[in-house]
Formats: C-alpha cells, sequence, structure tokens
C-alpha cells in the first residue's frame, strides 16, 4: 500500500489445517488457518490496525523488530483479552526491513506461535525503491518462514511435553515453510531475493542449497547490509531474518534446486524445491547497497553486563536432573511488577551478554530486545561476520559465548522487554524489562 495511511485489520482466530493426509491439525491463525497475511507498510506512513481477538484466551500483538511507542508494542504489558480488540495507531519512523509480527502474552507465547500465530512485517523506503534489486513481491521477492513442528499420531502438535521440552525447546521432526511441508515454488530464471523468516520456536537452522550454491545476504534483522556478502550457508536463530540475493539465471532450461535446512542439534530437511523456469538475464548484483551510519563505542554512556544462565539449584533429592535447572537473565525471572533496568531517554548504550552454561547444561540462546536495532560490537572479543555487521534486534549467542551490542535508546519512553528467544525460555521467564525514562 502507498499513501499517507496504512489500515488493516486482523482477526485472531483458531483453524483446522490438514498437514498431513486425512488428518486434522487445530491451528491458529490471523484471518486464517495458519500463520497470518503479511503488513506491507512504508517508512512515515500513519499506521492503523484493528486486532480482534476470537480466541477463549488472552493474546497479545507484538511488532518484532519495530521501533514503535511502548504502550503499542504489543508485549505482556498490552493483553487482549479473549473477546476484546486491540486498537494500535502509530507512525512508521523506520527504514525499510523486514520484520514480523506474533503473540507474546506471558507464558503463552510458544504456545501460540506453534499453533500458527506469525506473519511478516515489511517496512519500504526511498531506499528500498531505488536499490537495483528484485522487488516483485510474491514474484521475485518471495518471503520464507521456516518453523519445524512435531506432531502426535493423530495430527494435533505435540506442544511442551515434558520439563525437558522446556529447557531444550520444543524441537521438531517436521519442517513447514509458509505453513507447508516441503513445498514447491515456481521462480522466474534470474535474480530472486528471499526474505528469510527463522519463525520456529527454539530451533537454530543452516540453509543452504542443495548445489552449495554462493547466494548474497543483503539484510540482517533490520535492514539493509553495507554491502552484499557471498555465502554458501547461513545460520539464523529463532527469530532472525536475513533477505538474501539467489541468481538462478545459469537454469538454462528448467533446473528444480532445493533449499536445505539443518536443525542444529536436530534433523535435516529437504525445506523448498525451487523450479527455475525460462531462460533468464543474469542481472548485477549490486556492488554497494547503502552506508550505515555506525554507532562509535564512544558514544555510550553505560555499559551493563546480561548473564544468560542454565542453573543448578542445587543437589537435593533433584539431582542434576531437569527439575532441578532454572534459566535466568542476571539470576531472575521474569517479573511483570519489576523494571530490570532504568535507561535515559536518548542515551546510547553497550550491552554485553553472556551465556554461562555449565558443561551439562549447555545450551543456546538468541537475545531480543523490543524497541531498538543494535548493532553488534563483538562476538568473543572479534569483530562479527560482515553479515552480521548491520541493524539487529536478536542475536544468537552460543554456550560460553559474550556478544556485545551497542545501541540508540531514542524517541520514545516506556517499559520494553529483553528475553531470550527461544520461546519456550522466554515462557519460563528467561525475560527482563527496561524501561527509557
Ligand atoms: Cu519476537 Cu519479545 O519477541
Ligand atoms: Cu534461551
Amino acid at each position: 500500500k502507498s499513501g499517507r495511511n496504512a489500515s488493516f485489520s486482523l482477526d485472531v482466530q483458531q483453524g483446522q489445517m490438514e498437514f498431513f493426509p486425512g488428518k486434522q491439525t487445530t491451528t491458529l491463525g490471523y484471518n486464517g488457518n495458519f500463520l497470518g497475511p503479511t503488513i506491507r507498510v512504508r517508512n512515515k506512513q500513519q499506521f492503523r490496525i484493528q486486532v480482534k481477538n476470537h480466541l477463549s484466551q488472552v493474546t497479545t500483538l507484538h511488532w518484532h523488530g519495530l521501533h514503535v511507542p511502548a504502550k503499542w508494542d504489543g508485549g505482556p504489558r498490552q493483553p487482549i483479552p479473549a473477546g476484546s480488540s486491540w486498537n494500535p495507531n502509530f507512525t512508521i519512523n523506520q527504514q525499510a526491513a523486514t520484520l514480523w509480527y506474533h503473540p507474546h502474552a506471558m507464558g503463552l507465547t510458544g504456545k501460540q506461535v506453534y499453533h500458527g500465530l506469525a506473519g511478516l512485517f515489511i517496512i519500504e523506503d526511498e531506499l528500498s525503491d531505488q536499490l537495483n534489486i528484485p522487488k516483485e513481491y510474491g514474484v521475485n521477492d518471495i518471503p520464507l518462514i521456516f518453523q519445524d513442528r512435531r506432531f502426535f499420531n493423530n495430527g494435533e502438535f505435540a506442544y511442551v511435553q515434558s520439563m525437558h521440552d522446556v529447557m531444550n525447546g520444543v524441537i521438531g521432526n517436521s519442517l513447514l515453510v509458509n505453513g507447508a511441508r516441503k513445498p514447491f515454488l515456481n521462480v522466474p530464471a534470474g535474480l530472486v531475493r528471499f526474505r528469510l523468516l527463522n519463525g520456529s520456536n527454539s530451533s537454530i537452522y543452516r540453509l543452504a542449497f542443495d548445489d552449495q550454491r554462493v547466494f548474497h545476504v543483503i539484510a540482517s534483522d533490520g535492514g539493509f547490509l553495507e554491502q552484499p556478502t557471498a555465502m554458501n550457508s547461513i545460520i539464523l536463530s529463532a527469530g532472525e531474518r536475513a533477505e538474501i540475493l539467489v541468481d538462478f539465471a545459469d537454469e538454462s532450461n528448467y533446473a528444480v534446486i532445493s533449499l536445505l535446512v539443518d536443525q542444529m542439534g536436530g534433523g535435516k530437511f529437504e525445506a523448498l524445491r525451487i523450479g527455475v523456469k525460462g531462460s533468464g538475464e543474469r542481472a548485477a548484483i549490486p556492488q554497494t547497497l547503502r552506508t550505515l551510519d555506525r554507532i562509535p563505542e564512544s558514544e555510550a554512556t553505560a555499559v551493563r553486563g546480561f548473564l544468560m544462565e542454565t542453573m543448578s539449584m542445587g543437589r537435593g533429592r533433584m539431582g542434576m536432573g531437569m527439575m532441578g535447572r532454572r534459566l535466568t537473565i542476571n539470576g531472575k525471572k521474569m517479573d511483570i511488577n519489576r523494571i530490570d533496568e532504568k535507561i535515559k531517554l536518548g542515551s546510547t548504550e553497550i550491552w554485553e551478554i553472556t551465556n554461562r552454561s555449565a558443561m551439562m547444561m549447555s545450551m543456546p540462546h538468541s537475545m531480543h530486545l523490543h524497541d531498538v536495532q543494535f548493532q553488534i560490537l563483538s562476538r568473543n572479543g572479534r569483530r562479527p561476520a560482515p553479515h552480521e555487521r548491520g541493524r539487529k534486534d536478536t542475536v544468537l549467542i552460543m554456550p560460553g559465548e559474550t556478544v556485545r551490542i551497542i545501541s540508540r535508546f531514542h524517541d520514545y519512553t516506556g517499559v520494553y522487554m529483553y528475553h531470550c528467544h527461544l520461546l519456550e525460555h522466554e515462557d519460563d521467564g528467561m525475560m527482563g524489562q527496561f524501561e527509557v525514562v
């Protein structure tokens, strides 16, 4: 949509899908049975939406990655009770990026996302208009949402079944791409842009093509990189996005190329088969995309430490079993009545996030901040890889790693969340609140 206003409505509803022939799966969706429509807006637009909760339980609607006034953030502080509506109204104040939306009610995020509540939120701006990259949505600019799921024999989703599922995340053995199992996609020969979202609850994915072809990463969570980065596989942790350009111009007649997903510590999937038709022209990949406004470290007025930890609660009767473990940030679990960090409006801060996992309890975490897009200063003291040098809102932190990020907290006051985006960890309390004052 173009113009000064963009208005939408989303009905949060229960539905059914047939992921396996003859078996019904009870699902949740926005305006449909599973997932939601892609919301496309432009920077500076006035955005209005009516969210109607038709479920019999509370939900919220959070704009993941969006720089938005706290009262419209859609986190656990903005519940939409069963049967009621929520009507956000704000100005888009952010450069072009591939963001997403999902529910975020206390203790229910993982379950509601698992059943299908998620969708993409795409911002365009003058730069994305001008760049010579594919931009025909659904034709050569294609969103791909990856989510693994585990099912019962009767076809229903098998969400958290044990404490093990909470601690390790619910790791599925079927992969859905845009809500379908192993879909087939036809693309024109030539350059194709994929907007990738790891929309899984707790999986870390490594994505690659079956022929190991090189692609170019052009954007991270918060928008375009300075220049395209050539890679032949990319890791995305839960909640992360990337935009890539893939050149399908060499497939002279007809070719089928598979996109593979390797779920770290889990299965390997043929996620998507891509049929390339026609003979395309070789489109040039732009040499540069933009100049990034790098936040200098010297601008920071505070450094905060965040310890993401699996603590053992001692060796009582529980011993080292799952029940004796606690997922915490700085030794605490989420408490909606407690503000963990106060930040001055307009300030710049460095956050040092450490994943301290004892050997028997080591697990990756995926740190996400609301409100801001940050920049990664270092990963274990080293400069981040080129595709991680752009704007980010979610970052993978492997056991033993320390990641330093820098961010400006500007424009809006209020209370926002930071949390692990492994949704079972988040729901278990691996979350805190910062207030911009
Ligand atoms: Cu994508 Cu606080 O979440
Ligand atoms: Cu975690």
